[in-house]
């Protein structure tokens, strides 16, 4: 028996190589664009430190061949004996269209399961044991694993969902929501996205992140040469600049820096730097594109020249990287100085 686990990460299809590569793990099964990967080999992975994984759970076993009939028995029969109790049961499906077919079954699923679990006490309400995951990749089969509340996501198959403003002047109004929710729990929202609070946002145009930060109560300035649209031209807790966003400065220190401009990583990662040197933020929310080739490299060197410029200055900041549901070929990061 192999004494080392395997794992099942879900991610966006098409980026299975890369999640693959940054956990520098044994890949077992990496189908291109299916949205998730098993692999073997580590004895350790942390979830806080991969940027491409949506999801990363322990894989314990799997079911081929699931009779339309009874789905049922031979999943219990399946059913790891360690963990012994789970505090949540997730039925989940890749990102794909197949999946999307699936999802119906699940939501009709899950009562049943829930059911059965609990009878056999094995399912019990309690956020602190790990959560027992059942993926099925297509119909007829089902990978069973585990998650450790401490090293993965409570968000179902790995997504966190965001509602659209109808008022918002973009669909990139739902990746600031989308970071917001990855990266800060509940109290760090409430405590670092309060009312009068200001920010910046650079490459703001058309302005979603500017009117997600305006929804919050924060006071915005929108730097770009672009035009902002529908209701964020002219609101009164907006200034619009038309300023090259790497070379405009505040005046005074803010509390945000979010920054979406389609530039070359290293660029956008040396702006960041000067920002966190010069003490003009806090917290920093930006996006970095990733390259068509080698994309795990190119977001490693962005984000190493970022720490090796903080570490050398003596500044104490948390970084985070994921690559969102709402990102495509790119990487959200959260930036914050630590006291
Ligand atoms: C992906 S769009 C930003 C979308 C925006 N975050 C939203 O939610 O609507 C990128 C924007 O960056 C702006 N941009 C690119 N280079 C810039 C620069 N050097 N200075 C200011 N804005 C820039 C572009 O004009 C464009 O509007």
């Amino acid at each position: 028996m192999n004494a080392l686990p395997s794992w099942l990460i879900y991610c966006r299809p098409g980026f299975e190589r890369d999640c693959v590569e940054e956990t520098q793990a044994k890949p077992v099964e990496t189908t291109a664009d299916s949205g998730f990967v098993v692999l073997q080999g580590k004895a350790k992975l942390a979830y806080r430190q991969l940027s491409f994984a949506r999801q990363l759970l322990t894989l314990h076993g799997e079911v081929n061949d699931l009779p339309e009939g009874d789905r049922l028995s031979p999943l219990l029969a399946a059913l790891p004996a360690s963990p012994e109790k789970f505090g949540a049961l997730y039925l989940e499906v890749p990102d794909t269209n197949e999946g999307k077919t699936l999802s119906g079954f699940t939501k009709r699923f899950q009562p049943l399961m829930e059911e059965a679990l609990r009878t056999s006490s094995r399912l019990i309400d309690d956020p602190t044991l790990p959560r027992l995951h059942i993926f099925f990749p297509d119909e007829h089969r089902a990978l069973i694993a585990s998650s450790d509340p401490h090293n993965s996501t409570s968000a179902l198959n790995g997504i966190h969902r965001v509602s659209m403003a109808s008022d918002a002047p973009s669909r990139s109004y739902l990746k600031l929501a989308e970071a917001f929710e990855v990266f800060l729990d509940k109290k760090e929202q409430a405590l670092w996205l309060k009312p009068g609070m200001t920010a910046i946002d650079l490459g703001a145009a058309p302005g979603g992140w500017t009117w997600q930060l305006v929804q919050r109560g924060l006071k915005v300035t929108a730097v770009d040469n672009g035009p902002l649209k529908g209701a964020a031209a002219g609101h009164p807790n907006i200034k619009h600049l038309r300023q090259d966003g790497f070379r405009f400065r505040p005046q005074r220190p803010v509390d945000w820096l979010v920054c979406d401009m389609v530039e070359q990583p290293q660029r956008v990662a040396a702006l960041m730097t000067e920002w966190f040197v010069g003490g003009m933020t806090q917290r920093a929310i930006f996006n970095l594109k990733l390259p068509m080739k080698k994309r795990v490299a190119a977001l490693k060197e962005a984000l190493d020249s970022l720490r090796t410029a903080l570490n050398n200055k003596g500044i104490r900041y948390q970084l985070e990287a994921r690559q969102l549901y709402h990102d495509r070929e790119e990487v959200t990061i959260y930036l914050a100085r630590k006291r």
